[in-house]
Order: C-alpha cells, then sequence, then structure tokens
C-alpha cells in the first residue's frame, strides 16, 4: 500500500516532523510504502480564486496556476492512502498545508463521480504548542477537508508537547493499522 505523509511544518526537528516520522515508520512496519512530502520545500501559491470564484478547478478539475501543484496533485492521485501532519498555527493547519489543501479541494470536491480522494483512507494529525489552544479547531478544519473530498476519516489525532511520548507512540500504531485494516479490505 503507498502512503502518502504530507508534512506541513518549516521545522525539520520539531514535533510535527516527529509525528510524521512516527507515522511513517508504523506504516513501514506494517510492510507499506511510504513517501513524505516537506511541504515547505515546494512551491505552492495560494488558490487565486479565478473567474468569479471557479476557474478550470471546476470543469477540468486542473488547477490553471502553475508551480508545484501540479507535480503534488499527481504524486496525490498516486496514493491510496494520505496522512496530513500540520502544526497548529492560530487553531488552523499551516499556511503550507491550506495552500495545498485548499486547491486540492477544488480540483477534486467538485467531480461528479470519483474524486481522488473517494474512500481513501485519511489520518490527520494537529502537532500543537505548550497550550494547545486551538487543537481541535485545527482538527475540525482537516474534518471538513476530508468530508469535501469524500475521503475516509482514518482517525485525527492533536499532540501538544505533553502528550508527546504517548501520541508519538500512538501515530506509529495509527500508521501500522491504516496498512493492516485497509490491507483486510481489499
Ligand atoms: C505562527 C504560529 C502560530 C501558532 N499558533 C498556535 C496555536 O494556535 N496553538 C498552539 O497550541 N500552538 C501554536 N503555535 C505553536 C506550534 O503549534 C508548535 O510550536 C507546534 O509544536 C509546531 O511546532 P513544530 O513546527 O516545531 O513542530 C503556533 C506557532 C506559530 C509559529
Amino acid at each position: 500500500m503507498k502512503v502518502l505523509v504530507l508534512m506541513a511544518s518549516p521545522n525539520p526537528d520539531g514535533l510535527t516532523a516527529a509525528c510524521a516520522r512516527a507515522a511513517s515508520e508504523g506504516v513501514r512496519e506494517a510492510g507499506g510504502q511510504v513517501e513524505e512530502i516537506r511541504l515547505v520545500d515546494h512551491t505552492i501559491g495560494r488558490c487565486d480564486t479565478c473567474g468569479d470564484g471557479w476557474g478550470t478547478c471546476r470543469s477540468e478539475h486542473e488547477c490553471q496556476l502553475q508551480d508545484d501543484f501540479q507535480a503534488l496533485h499527481g504524486r496525490v492521485r498516486q496514493a491510496e492512502a494520505l496522512v496530513i501532519v500540520t502544526p497548529v498555527y492560530w487553531g488552523e493547519p499551516s499556511e503550507a498545508a491550506k495552500a495545498l489543501l485548499d486547491r486540492l479541494r477544488r480540483c477534486e470536491a467538485p467531480r461528479d463521480g470519483e474524486s481522488a480522494f473517494s474512500g481513501m483512507p485519511v489520518m490527520a494529525v494537529a502537532a500543537a504548542g505548550e497550550s494547545g489552544n486551538g487543537m481541535i479547531s485545527c482538527l475540525a478544519s482537516l474534518e471538513r477537508w476530508i468530508d469535501h473530498v469524500r475521503g475516509r476519516k482514518f482517525d485525527l489525532i492533536g499532540v501538544n508537547r505533553w502528550s508527546r511520548a504517548y501520541k508519538l507512540a500512538a501515530i506509529r500504531s495509527a500508521g501500522q493499522a491504516l496498512v493492516e485494516q485497509s490491507s483486510m479490505e481489499r
């Protein structure tokens, strides 16, 4: 099973990166294949809200703003499961996460038939700071995104400094379960 892990923090050594590593380890332990992408290494512009609000995302399910989005969209289409790991910024996913997820939603949500995410198991992890404020609103935003693109909510996990040790273990187990349960369903 091919699992795409999107890591949306600029910090390669922080909590978010540790969560992404834990998910990847779990996937590999269960025999899955991982592709990990650090979003800040890619140029992903914000949605241009073309026309009067919609552009080719609605008519052709492709974004007309040319940057690294097209390649990332292709990698998402090849994945069988998705793990989104974002820091909590202002109670929301990071700007890097939002830029990609907004444009993916615009391309995939308006499809009449299957979206690239139809039935795809999606796990979302929100890594907060000490306060943990906004962890739930960040996860709620990610939950809405999964609903809009018609993914299957596999798990929504919040973590902060205090829960780090046991949540990293849980995320690793969730990565394993993602592969094992999806293999049983096929
Ligand atoms: C711009 C910005 C906004 C933040 N907003 C929140 C917040 O709303 N709630 C919170 O608990 N932590 C907040 N934090 C802290 C991060 O969520 C925290 O550092 C998290 O562990 C991500 O760090 P990492 O990228 O090193 O993994 C914010 C950090 C930044 C840089």
